[in-house]
């Protein structure tokens, strides 16, 4: 059993999918591990620190030849898989919906595409979950960025030359980004609010500190779909949303989005009217932006000033802390296969559950339900 792990080609990528630590589970389990060479330089982790922990360190071709497991944060493109064992699994994130032509390219070469981003939101699953170590980190980095653009401070300081008001925050979104925003803008000292479509993350928006600013008035709203995901709102409800959050945003220095909905475009929730009725100087960050954006007229990686509120989003958030995004993304797939090893066959055997939840390929076919329905 060989796993290989390259260097990420993608623009602006930083992480890596295998670190040393990981590494040398991985050869406990009995594997052999080979890594590209410079694969962790982005990430802070030099090529003699796999080393020392028994990978391989090789140029691509040689890492990937005769590997049975190829791993990556994005998924790595077919030319540098050349080599891969015939069926090798490529365990990464591929963006599957987005990204459809590379899914039939991966059937076509016979890989195995297993979609780290589908992995069922089940308990067994949480230390496997790269949407969640990835996103974590995500609403920790918005907010610290956010504070770092903000020409003011967050806490509310006394001093002899009078008081510094605390920073309003306010979060859009309570999954996993959200509720580290939250917690973040908290041990920095702002005043924090947030907002959700789902009721159930009331209560962990005030077990946090926070204050909830909820729709009360559309009669039935759970706005949970299936795996603790939203669903798509009524007009009603949208209608309802905006005029509330219209009135707060208006009062806010700092406003954090994270709204996603699987599958589709980010949902619309500040226009440029809203963004009009906030004070000069304040913050937006838009943690959407590369799905599509929360934000009327974010832009990936730029900082767009408009009405005078600077609105920021990275089209890769975890990659701004690439050593902790790496370790925790190494993790993830390390949790992934080990729980799946069989030591008798020497290798991963997926059940059915999880499977085929996360294969998106196999045999030379598309086998994903999400994608064929
Ligand atoms: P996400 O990244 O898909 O969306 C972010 C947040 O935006 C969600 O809370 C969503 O409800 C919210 N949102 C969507 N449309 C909105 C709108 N129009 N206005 C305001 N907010 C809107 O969500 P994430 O972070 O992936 O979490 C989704 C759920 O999965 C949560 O319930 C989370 O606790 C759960 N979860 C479960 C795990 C497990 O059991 N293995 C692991 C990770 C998350």
């Amino acid at each position: 059993m060989r796993i290989a792990a390259l260097k990420e080609r993608a623009a602006g990528e930083t992480r890596v999918a295998l670190t040393p630590e990981t590494a040398k589970k991985f050869i406990a389990l009995g594997a052999t591990v080979a890594v590209e060479e410079g694969a962790g330089e982005m990430a802070a982790i030099p090529d003699a620190a796999y080393a020392e922990a028994g990978a391989e360190v090789l140029p691509a071709a040689k890492a990937v030849a005769g590997a049975d497991i190829v791993l990556g944060v994005q998924a790595p493109g077919l030319d540098t898989l050349k080599g891969a064992n015939p069926g090798a699994w490529v365990a990464a994130t591929f963006d599957p919906f987005i990204q459809r032509d590379r899914v039939d390219a991966y059937a076509k070469a016979g890989l195995e595409a297993l979609a780290m981003e589908f992995m069922p939101r089940i308990t067994r699953a949480q230390s496997m979950d790269v949407l969640s170590s990835q996103s974590n980190l995500a609403g920790y980095k918005a907010v610290i960025h956010a504070a770092d653009v903000y020409g003011r401070a967050f806490p509310m300081m006394m001093t002899a030359a009078g008081t510094v008001q605390a920073a309003r925050v306010f979060i859009m979104g309570v999954g996993v980004a959200g509720l580290q925003a939250i917690a973040t803008a908290k041990r920095l000292g702002a005043q924090v609010s947030a907002t959700d479509v789902r009721s159930a993350t009331k209560e962990q928006i005030q077990s946090l500190g926070a204050k909830p600013i909820f729709v009360e008035s559309v009669a039935g709203i759970e706005g949970e779909g299936s795996g603790g995901y939203a669903t798509e709102m009524s007009e009603e409800y949208q209608k309802a949303q905006a005029e509330l959050v219209s009135g707060h945003i208006a009062k806010q220095d700092i406003v954090i989005t994270t709204a996603l909905i699987p599958g589709r475009a980010a949902p619309r929730l500040i226009s440029d009217a809203q963004i009009a009725s906030m004070k000069p100087g304040s913050v937006i960050f838009d943690l959407a932006v590369a799905q599509g954006g929360n934000v009327e007229g974010s832009k990936a990686d730029e900082v767009v000033e408009k009405h005078g509120v600077k609105i920021i989003g990275y089209s890769n958030t975890p990659a701004h802390l690439a050593a902790d995004a790496s370790a925790l993304f190494a993790r993830n797939h390390y949790n992934f296969l080990s729980a799946f090893w069989d030591k008798e066959a020497g290798k991963p055997v997926l059940d059915e559950e999880i499977g085929d939840a996360i294969r998106l390929t196999k045999g030379g076919e598309v086998v994903s339900e999400r994608l064929k329905g």
